[in-house]
């Protein structure tokens, strides 16, 4: 089934009166959504990734402010709760600062309007992303990907995925290696899970795997997503990107990066200065209640690593592609 206005799940829900978001927590063994009717309590949602993925970050925050708005409470603690939630994707400050433009300008009784739109532009977005991302996708090709960034991870579509499923709706005949993403399993829960449900052929690798694939020559493009992309196109995105890019550069195979402008950081000149969070060490291990690792281990989990631009293939935007991105390039996106 084509996917591209009716996505097959939604991560985030309005109702009106209150945030319906998809627990990804729990996915794919459940489908729950949990009921958020103000700010603090979307703020929890994603610090505790019921809702993950840039884009997706940003439209909860978005509808958390809007809540708020609707309670008549200050909307400064709001403000303040969302923009601690999660560091590295910036799609939360760029909706948050989107947010506090409207309520300057019209008021907190437009916020509600703006969240809606901020979700709707972000589908509309996604789209562009996998049209121009289609073109470059050569038929037949077996595609890696890493983590979710998929209809999971934004308002519907995906950025990555939607490169993907736009190839797929353009009549090619593609399939997808999906990697499992450690610690978190994104791919082995999430995009494995979106990817099964459309029928759309998938291949779970565990990510160690990646670069024997790629030696054999079993993979033909890859395409991610991302959190930050810095002013010259150093892409932060899930841990283990970096990894890919090297190998994709050592294999000379396309590394594309998804993202829309929303996700681009401007203000930072490269991605030695994109904050890489530090998740928790209960998140390495062990998962779901089973733990693996020795009591009294020492634990590093940066969340995120940053792909240098010149890793980087294209960088595909709603806007088109940029190939081999750099400050002059990315900052032409911004011109038109
Ligand atoms: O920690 P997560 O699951 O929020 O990380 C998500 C990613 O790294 C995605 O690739 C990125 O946000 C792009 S989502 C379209």
């Amino acid at each position: 089934m084509s996917s591209e206005n009716s996505p097959q799940v939604s991560s985030l829900r309005w109702r009106g009166d209150r945030l319906e978001m998809l627990d990804q927590r729990k996915l794919p063994s459940e489908i729950v959504y949990v009921d958020y009717s103000d700010a603090a309590g979307v703020a929890d949602g994603i610090r505790d990734m019921v809702v993950r993925g840039a884009p997706a970050i940003g439209c909860a925050a978005a509808f958390g402010l809007a809540l708020d708005a609707l309670r008549g409470v200050p909307l400064e603690p709001a403000f303040k709760a969302l923009a601690a939630s999660r560091p590295t994707a910036v799609n939360l400050f760029w909706a948050l600062d989107r947010m506090r433009a409207k309520l300057a300008s019209s008021g907190p009784q437009s916020l509600v309007a703006e969240a809606i739109a901020i979700f709707e532009e972000d589908i509309a977005t996604c789209i562009l992303i996998g049209r121009f991302g289609a073109e470059r996708v050569p038929e037949g090709a077996r595609i890696m990907t890493h983590c979710n960034a998929g209809a999971l991870a934004t308002a519907g579509h995906g950025t990555a995925l939607g490169v993907i499923r736009s190839a797929r709706d353009a009549g090619k005949r593609v399939t997808v290696i999906a990697n499992e993403t450690r610690p978190y399993l994104q791919g082995a829960r999430l995009t494995a899970w979106e990817l099964v449900q459309e029928a759309i052929p998938v291949t779970l690798i565990s990510d160690n795997m990646a670069g024997h694939l790629m030696q054999r020559g079993q993979v033909d493009f890859i395409v991610v997503g991302a959190d930050r992309v810095a002013a010259n196109g150093d892409a932060a995105n899930k841990i283990g990107t970096y990894t890919l890019a090297v190998l994709a550069e050592r294999h000379r195979i396309p590394f594309y990066i998804a993202a829309p402008l929303s996700t681009i950081d401007r203000g930072l000149a490269d991605g030695s200065l994109i904050p890489i969070e530090e998740r928790s060490a209960d998140e390495v291990t062990g998962f779901g209640g089973v733990r693996w690792a020795p009591q009294g281990v020492r634990v590093a989990h940066p969340a995120f690593d940053v792909t240098p631009a010149d890793l980087i293939t294209g960088l595909i935007t709603e806007k088109g592609v940029v190939d081999r991105p750099d400050t002059a390039k990315i900052a032409r996106l911004f011109a038109t």
